[in-house]
């Protein structure tokens, strides 16, 4: 799977022990930054890779802050990403299977390693259901199509 990976100086431990897992798993992953721990400005991290996803040059993003928040919240504003914030598996799978979500955000401050490379293989290895819910997905377009007249 092509996944695209970010996260500011709160998320980048996180994410150099998930693109070492997705690599060891044979994944082609790309790393839009930071590449040090110096502070920096998470929308400045999330543009790009929410961008990438929405554009469809990757399946889906990886995105990691101190909560996840800053950083989902961010990607979210390009339309056609769905970034979800998951602290537990059962998101993680619910998430891709409901709402089709196309970047996954975690909190490096909140999760484990161990609970974090977990999330990450659930919402890899998750599918979107379609049906019933396909219909609520088209409602959330509308929605960006309002505001972005
Ligand atoms: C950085 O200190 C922190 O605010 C950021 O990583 C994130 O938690 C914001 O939502």
């Amino acid at each position: 799977m092509k996944i695209a990976l970010g996260s500011d100086h709160g998320g980048f431990e996180l994410k150099n022990e998930i693109i070492k897992h997705l690599k060891e798993k044979g994944h082609e992953i790309k790393d839009f930054g930071p590449m040090t721990n110096d502070s920096c400005d998470y929308p400045d991290y999330a543009l790009p890779v929410a961008e990438a996803v929405a554009n469809k040059e990757f399946e889906i993003g990886i995105l990691v802050c101190g909560t996840g928040i800053g950083i989902s919240i961010s990607a979210n504003k390009v339309p056609g990403v769905r970034a979800a914030l998951c602290s537990d598996t059962f998101s993680a799978h619910a998430t891709r299977q409901h709402n089709n979500a196309n970047i996954l955000a975690m909190g490096q401050r909140v999760v484990g390693p161990g609970l974090a490379l977990d999330i990450v293989d659930t919402f890899i290895n998750s599918e979107f259901e379609g049906g019933r819910h396909q219909k609520r997905l088209d409602k959330i377009s509308k929605i960006e199509e309002k505001y972005n007249k």
